[in-house]
C-alpha cells in the first residue's frame, strides 16, 4: 500500500524526489499494488498532442486492488456504511467480502445483459450502495462507466449517453433526496427517446413508485442479480485502458467527457487519499459528495476502497430532516474524517449553532473541503464549531480532469492557512502564468494556474474528440496543462485558488457551463435569446444571473420567471435554475455578434458605471437599459 508521509521534512524530501526522479518515485508507489503483469515503461508523455501514458504494458484490474486483495486480511471488516435519506430507515453496513460478492454478481448480471469489455455503461442512480456496486462491476468486466449525477434531467442525461454511445443504462425507479422523490426511471425513459445506442436498462427498486418497463429493454436489478453467480474473474486490463468517462461542463454548450485510465488513476488516488487525510486503519471516513461528481468517484469509492478504509455513503441532503443532519450522522457513526464542500458549510452556518450544539462531534479528527474556494469566515466557523479548534482542515484543490487532489495540506503535517490550499502534493508541479504566457517565478504573484509535468491521473482525452482535450487544456500555454483557474502564490509559496477565469460557474460547488444553462432557458417558447453570468452569492459561492430577450412583450414577468425556472428544471435539472432573471430588450454585443459578458457580469454585481471599453459595442444604449432594470 501507498507510502505515507509522516513529517513536513519527509514531505519536502518526497516532493523533491518526485520532481527530480518522477519515474522512480511513482514506480515505487505502484509496486504496492496487485499487477497481473508489471509495466514496461513508467511514463511516456508530451503535452503537445497531448499524449500521456503511465505504467505502459502493465496489466491489472482495479477491483482486485479495491476488493480481492483485502479479503484475506479484512474480509469481515466493514467497507461501506450507508446512511439512508430517512433517518428511521435501517443503516446498511457492507463488509469487504459482501461487497466483493455483490460486485461480482452484478458484473455477471451486466454480462448476461450483453455487456463486454470496452462498452460504455451509463449509471444514473441515487446514492445507494448499489451505485458503488454498479461502478465497480463495470470496472470488474472492463466496461467503461459514465456516471451521470441524478440531479441532471433528461436532456443533460441524453446528451451524455449519446456522446459516449452507451449500450446499457443502470438506474433506479426513483431516488429520495430530502423530502423529495426524484423519478429517475421516468427521466431515463424520456432521455432514451433520443438514444438509439441503448439496448438494456437495468432498474433497481428504491422508492417503489410505479414505472414503465419497456419489453425486451428494461429489466429489474433484483431479478438479474438473482440469476447471476458470485464468481466473476476480473478482466485483464491494460494500464492505459479507459476506466471511466465523467462529463464536466465546458464553456461551449456540450459537456466534455473527461477520460481516466486504469493504472495511473489507481496509483494516484490511493496515494493522495492516504497522505492528504492521513487515514489510519479503522477510521470511519465520510465524503459527502455525490458519486455523480469526481469527488465521489475518487474519494468515496476508489481511494478509500484501495486503502481498505471504511467509507460512509449518505443518501440524503444536509438539511433533511433538519440542518443538524450532518452532525447527527457524525455522532451516530463516530466519523473520524469528514470531507465536504464549502457551500454546505456556509449554508449550515447560516442555519445557526442551535443545530450544532446538541452533538458531541468528539470522534472527529480531520476536516476537509473541496470543490470551490472557501472564504476565511466559513473556514473559521468550520474549524471552531465543528472541529472544536482541534481538527486540521485540508482545503483540497483539484478537478475532474486531474482525477485526484493536487494542492492541499497533509493532515497534521502542513501548517494550514484559512482559504489557502497551501502546497502541491508530491508529483505535482504547478506554475503561474501571466495572460501573455510568461511564467511568473518567485512568490507573491498572481496568475493562471498551469501544470508543467504530468501526474499519474491526468486527463488522457475527452471522449471521442481528442482535439477538444488539446484545445481546452493544452493550447492556451504551449507545453502546459491549463486548469482554467486563477491563483495566487503568497510570500511563503502557499497557493490560494481565486476561481474560474472562463465561462463556467461554480454554483454550490457544481461546475455549470453558462452555455448549457442558456440552452435550457432557450427551450422556453417565448425566449429568443439569453445570456447567463455568475454573480457572487453568500451561500452558493456563485449564483446564476440570466438576461433574457423575450419574443412577445410579456407583461407578466413573474409568471414568465416561474416558467423559465420550470423549463430549466425539466430540461437540464434544478441545479441550473437561475437565481435572478432579467428581461432585457437586447444584449450588449460587439459588431461581430459576440456578447460582452464582462459588462453583464458587472451589472449582475450591482455595478452602475466603469464598464470599461465599450467602443466595440453595436448598440451602447442597450447597456443603460439593462443597467436600469438590473435585478437586485
Ligand atoms: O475552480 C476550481 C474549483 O473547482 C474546479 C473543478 O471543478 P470540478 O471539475 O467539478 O471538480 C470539483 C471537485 C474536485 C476547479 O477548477 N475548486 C475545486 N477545489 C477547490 C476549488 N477552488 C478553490 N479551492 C478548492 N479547494
Amino acid at each position: 500500500m501507498a507510502y505515507r508521509i509522516t513529517s513536513f521534512n519527509e514531505y519536502k524530501q518526497e516532493y523533491q524526489k518526485s520532481v527530480e526522479h518522477p519515474e522512480a518515485f511513482w514506480a515505487e508507489k505502484a509496486e504496492a499494488f496487485v499487477w497481473i503483469k508489471k509495466w514496461d515503461t513508467v511514463l511516456e508523455w508530451n503535452f503537445t498532442e497531448p499524449n500521456v501514458k503511465w505504467f505502459s504494458g502493465g496489466k491489472l484490474n482495479i477491483t482486485e486492488n479495491c476488493l480481492d486483495r483485502h479479503l484475506a486480511e479484512r474480509g469481515d471488516q466493514v467497507a461501506m456504511i450507508w446512511e439512508p435519506n430517512n433517518p428511521d430507515e435501517t443503516v446498511r453496513k457492507i463488509t469487504y467480502r459482501q461487497l466483493h460478492g455483490d460486485v461480482c454478481r452484478f458484473a455477471n448480471a451486466l454480462k448476461n445483459n450483453g455487456a463486454k469489455k470496452g462498452d460504455r455503461i451509463c449509471i444514473y442512480m441515487p446514492m445507494v450502495p448499489e451505485l458503488a456496486v454498479a461502478v465497480l462491476a463495470c470496472a470488474r468486466i472492463g466496461a467503461i462507466h459514465s456516471v451521470v449525477f441524478g440531479g441532471f434531467s433528461f436532456n443533460s442525461l441524453s446528451e451524455r449517453i449519446q456522446d459516449a454511445a452507451c449500450n446499457i443504462v443502470v438506474t433506479a425507479d426513483g431516488g429520495f433526496r430530502g423530502a423529495k422523490d426524484i423519478p429517475l426511471k421516468k427521466i431515463v425513459d424520456e432521455a432514451l427517446l433520443t438514444c438509439p445506442s441503448v439496448k438494456k436498462v437495468i432498474v433497481l427498486k428504491r422508492t417503489g413508485i410505479a414505472i414503465n418497463m419497456a419489453d425486451g429493454r428494461d429489466v429489474w436489478w433484483e431479478s438479474e442479480v438473482r440469476k447471476a453467480s458470485t464468481d466473476c474473474p476480473a478482466e485483464v486490463m491494460d494500464s492505459e485502458d479507459m476506466l471511466f468517462i465523467l462529463y464536466t461542463s465546458g464553456s461551449t454548450g456540450k459537456p466534455k467527457g473527461v477520460v481516466h485510465t486504469t493504472g495511473g488513476y489507481m496509483v494516484y488516488v490511493d496515494y493522495t487519499f492516504k497522505n492528504v487525510f492521513q487515514y489510519n486503519d479503522g477510521d470511519v471516513y465520510w465524503c459527502t459528495a455525490d458519486v455523480g461528481w469526481v469527488t465521489g468517484h475518487s474519494y468515496l469509492i476508489y481511494g478509500p476502497l484501495l486503502a481498505g478504509a471504511i467509507t460512509l455513503m449518505f443518501e440524503g441532503i444536509p438539511v433533511f430532516p433538519d440542518a443538524g443532519r450532518f452532525w447527527k450522522v457524525i455522532d451516530k457513526h463516530q466519523v473520524n474524517i469528514f470531507y465536504t464542500a464549502p457551500t454546505a458549510i456556509r449554508s449550515l452556518e447560516a442555519h445557526g449553532l442551535d443545530y450544532v450544539k446538541p452533538y458531541k462531534l468528539d470522534s472527529l479528527r480531520v476536516l476537509g473541503t473541496v470543490g470551490e474556494p472557501i472564504n476565511e469566515e466559513a473556514w473559521l466557523w468550520y474549524h471552531e464549531n465543528i472541529g472544536k479548534g482541534q481538527c486540521p482542515i485540508v482545503d483540497t484543490w483539484w478537478q475532474t480532469e486531474t482525477g485526484g487532489i493536487m494542492i492541499s495540506p497533509l493532515v497534521g503535517i502542513t501548517e494550514t492557512k484559512p482559504s489557502f490550499a497551501t502546497l502541491p502534493l508530491p508529483g505535482v508541479q504547478p506554475v503561474l502564468m501571466d495572460e501573455g504566457g510568461k511564467e511568473l517565478k518567485g512568490n507573491n504573484v498572481e496568475g493562471r494556474l498551469c501544470m508543467k509535468f504530468p501526474w499519474p491521473s491526468i486527463i488522457r482525452t475527452t471522449y471521442g474528440n481528442h482535439e477538444r482535450c488539446h484545445d481546452n487544456y493544452f493550447s492556451h500555454y504551449k507545453g502546459y496543462y491549463f486548469t482554467g483557474d486563477g491563483c495566487k502564490r503568497d510570500e511563503n509559496g502557499y497557493y490560494r485558488i481565486t476561481g474560474r477565469v472562463d465561462d463556467v460557474i461554480k454554483v454550490s460547488g457544481h461546475l455549470l457551463g453558462t452555455a448549457e444553462i442558456e440552452n435550457a432557458i432557450n427551450q422556453h417558447p417565448d425566449i429568443v435569446e439569453s445570456a447567463v453570468v455568475g454573480f457572487p452569492h453568500d451561500i452558493k459561492g456563485w449564483g446564476i444571473y440570466a438576461f433574457v430577450i423575450c419574443r412577445n412583450e410579456r407583461k407578466d414577468v413573474d409568471t414568465l420567471r416561474k416558467e423559465i425556472l420550470e423549463t430549466v428544471t425539466k430540461y437540464m435539472g434544478a441545479i441550473g435554475k437561475p437565481d435572478k432573471i432579467q428581461v432585457v430588450p437586447g444584449l450588449p454585443k460587439t459588431r461581430s455578434g459576440k456578447i460582452m459578458r464582462r459588462i453583464l457580469r458587472k451589472i449582475s454585481e450591482g455595478e452602475t458605471a466603469n464598464f470599461g471599453d465599450t467602443s466595440t459595442l453595436l448598440d451602447p444604449a442597450v447597456v443603460e437599459e439593462i443597467k436600469n432594470g438590473a435585478v437586485k
